[in-house]
C-alpha cells in the first residue's frame, strides 16, 4: 500500500530488529517522561475543545492523540481543529481501517500475488491496496517533508526524525557507515506516528463512552480527582499517583474494549509444542485477547464495568488482574504503550477534572441513553457518537484558558 519500511508490517529478521532499536530508546518508562509537558498540555487543549465545541468532541479526541505523536516524531504542531494534518491522518487511518483484519489476504498468504494484475475477480484487496496508496504515501512522506523544511528554520528543535537525520547526516560527512539509511527514518517517523495515532485517539472515545454510560464510576473518579487535586487548580504530573480509582477505570476500559481483539497475528518461526499440539513452524497465530479479557472464570460480569474488580476482596473488590495482551504479546510487544498510558492517564485525569458526561438529549429533551456503533474491521474501533459534555464550573474554563495561554498553545 506504499510503506516505507514501518515497523508493524517487517517480518521477523535484521530489518525489523534494526527498527525496534531505532524506535525503542525515546519510549522506555523512563525516557517517556520527557514527553509530559507536551502530553499534559495537548490534554488541557482537548479538554477545552470539549468545553468550547461539546458537538465535535471527536474532533478534539483526534487532535490531542496527533498533536502528540506529530510533535515527537516530527517537531510538529496543530495550529487548529482544521489543521491539514488531522485531515491527513484522518485518511490514512480510514485506509488502514478500511483494509481488512491483518495477514488475512491473499497477499499475505502469497506475496506474489501482489503483482498480478487487480482485475482479477479474486484481488478485491489489491485493488483498495493501489486506490489507497496515496494516503498511506502521503502520511510517511509530507509530515517528514514539512518537518525537514522546519529544520531549515529551526535548528534548535529536538524530535525523533531530526535526531536520527542528524546522526545520518555527521555520520556521512565524517565517511562513517550508517546502520540505518534515510527510507528507515522515514519508515520509523511515520511508525510512531500512525500507531500511535488513531489508538489513542479510539481509546479516549472509549474513555467517554464507559464514563458516559457509567455515571457512579464517572462520579467516584470525579471525587477522587476533587480529593487529590481541589478545585481550585488542574490535574498535574505529580498527582497521577494518587489517583488509583482512575488508574482501575483505564484498566477496565482497556479490558473492556481491546482494540485489536485478535491481537496482530505473528507468523511462528520454528516448530513449537503448546499444550501437546504441534503449531508447525510460518503458522499464522491469532492471539484472543478479547476472550482472555472476558474469560468469565478470570472475570465476574466480564460484560459490566466494574473498575473495584481488581481491588483486592478486603477492599470491596474481586481481587481480578489486571488485563492482558491490550498492547500485544513477546517480543514483538508495543513501543509506545508507556508513551499511551501516560497520555490517556492525564487526559481521563484532565476530562473528570473539567467535564461532566452525559448521554445527550433526546427528542423530549431529557439524557436518553443509546447503542453506539463499532467498526469491527480488524481492530473494534466505536464510531463517533454524541455525549452530552458540559463544564463543570466557570472556574475550570477560566483554568484553561490561563493554563493554556501559559503554555503558549492555541487552542
Ligand atoms: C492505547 C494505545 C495503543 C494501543 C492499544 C496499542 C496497541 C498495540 C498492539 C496490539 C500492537 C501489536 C503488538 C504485537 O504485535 O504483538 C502494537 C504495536 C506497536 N505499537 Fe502500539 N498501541 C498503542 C499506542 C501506541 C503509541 C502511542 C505508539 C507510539 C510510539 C505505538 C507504537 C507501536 C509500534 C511501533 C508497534 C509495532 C511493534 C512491532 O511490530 O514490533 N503504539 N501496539
Amino acid at each position: 500500500m506504499g510503506w516505507s519500511p514501518t515497523l508493524t508490517w517487517l517480518r521477523w529478521g535484521p530489518k525489523m530488529q534494526l527498527h525496534r532499536r531505532i524506535l525503542q530508546p525515546p519510549f522506555t518508562r523512563s525516557k517517556v517522561g520527557q514527553y509530559m509537558p507536551l502530553q499534559r498540555r495537548e490534554a488541557l487543549v482537548c479538554c477545552k475543545g470539549f468545553v468550547d465545541d461539546p458537538s465535535d468532541w471527536v474532533t478534539a479526541a483526534r487532535r490531542f492523540a496527533l498533536a502528540i505523536v506529530l510533535s515527537i516524531s516530527y517537531g510538529l504542531e496543530i495550529d487548529g481543529p482544521s489543521s491539514p494534518w488531522i485531515r491527513l491522518a484522518q485518511e490514512s487511518n480510514n485506509a488502514i481501517a478500511k483494509s481488512g483484519a491483518p495477514a488475512s489476504s491473499i497477499m499475505d498468504r502469497f506475496p506474489a500475488t501482489r503483482y498480478l494484475p487487480a482485475w482479477l475477480p479474486f484481488l478485491e484487496r489489491l485493488r483498495y491496496a493501489r486506490k489507497w496508496r496515496w494516503a498511506i504515501e502521503s502520511i510517511t512522506s509530507q509530515p517528514l517533508e514539512a518537518s525537514i523544511e522546519e529544520m531549515k528554520r529551526k535548528l534548535d528543535r529536538s524530535c525523533f526524525a531530526h535526531d536520527r537525520l542528524q546522526i545520518y547526516r555527521e555520520n556521512a560527512e565524517k565517511g562513517l557507515p550508517n546502520d540505518f539509511d534515510f527510507e528507515d527514518i522515514k519508515g520509523a517517523a511515520a511508525t510512531i506516528t500512525i500507531a500511535g495515532n488513531d489508538t489513542t485517539a479510539a481509546t479516549v472515545m472509549l474513555l467517554v463512552l464507559y464514563l458516559m454510560q457509567n455515571p457512579d464510576a464517572q462520579r467516584k473518579a470525579q471525587e477522587e480527582v476533587d480529593r487529590v487535586v481541589g478545585r481550585d487548580r488542574l490535574p498535574d504530573w505529580d498527582d497521577i499517583p494518587h489517583l488509583d480509582y482512575v488508574h482501575l477505570v483505564l484498566q477496565e476500559t482497556y479490558r473492556m474494549n481491546p482494540l485489536s481483539p485478535l491481537g496482530i497475528p505473528h507468523a511462528s518461526v520454528a516448530d513449537d509444542v503448546y499444550e501437546g499440539m504441534l503449531i508447525p513452524k510460518g503458522t499464522i497465530v491469532y492471539p484472543n485477547v478479547w476472550a482472555m479479557n472476558h474469560d468469565e472464570t478470570v472475570y465476574a460480569e466480564p460484560f459490566r464495568f466494574w473498575p473495584e474488580r481488581y481491588l483486592p476482596r478486603e477492599e470491596g473488590g474481586n481481587g481480578e488482574p489486571f488485563p492482558v495482551g491490550n498492547f500485544g504479546f513477546g517480543r514483538r510487544i508495543c513501543i509506545g504503550r508507556n508513551l499511551a498510558e501516560n497520555s490517556l492517564l492525564i487526559q481521563l485525569a484532565m476530562m473528570l477534572a473539567t467535564v461532566d458526561i452525559d448521554w445527550p438529549p433526546g427528542p423530549d429533551g431529557k439524557p436518553t441513553p443509546f447503542e453506539p456503533e463499532w467498526s469491527f474491521r480488524g481492530q473494534a474501533i466505536v464510531l463517533p457518537f454524541r455525549a452530552s459534555i458540559t463544564a463543570r464550573s466557570e472556574k475550570v474554563k477560566e483554568l484553561l484558558d490561563s493554563e493554556i495561554r501559559a503554555a503558549g498553545q492555541t487552542a
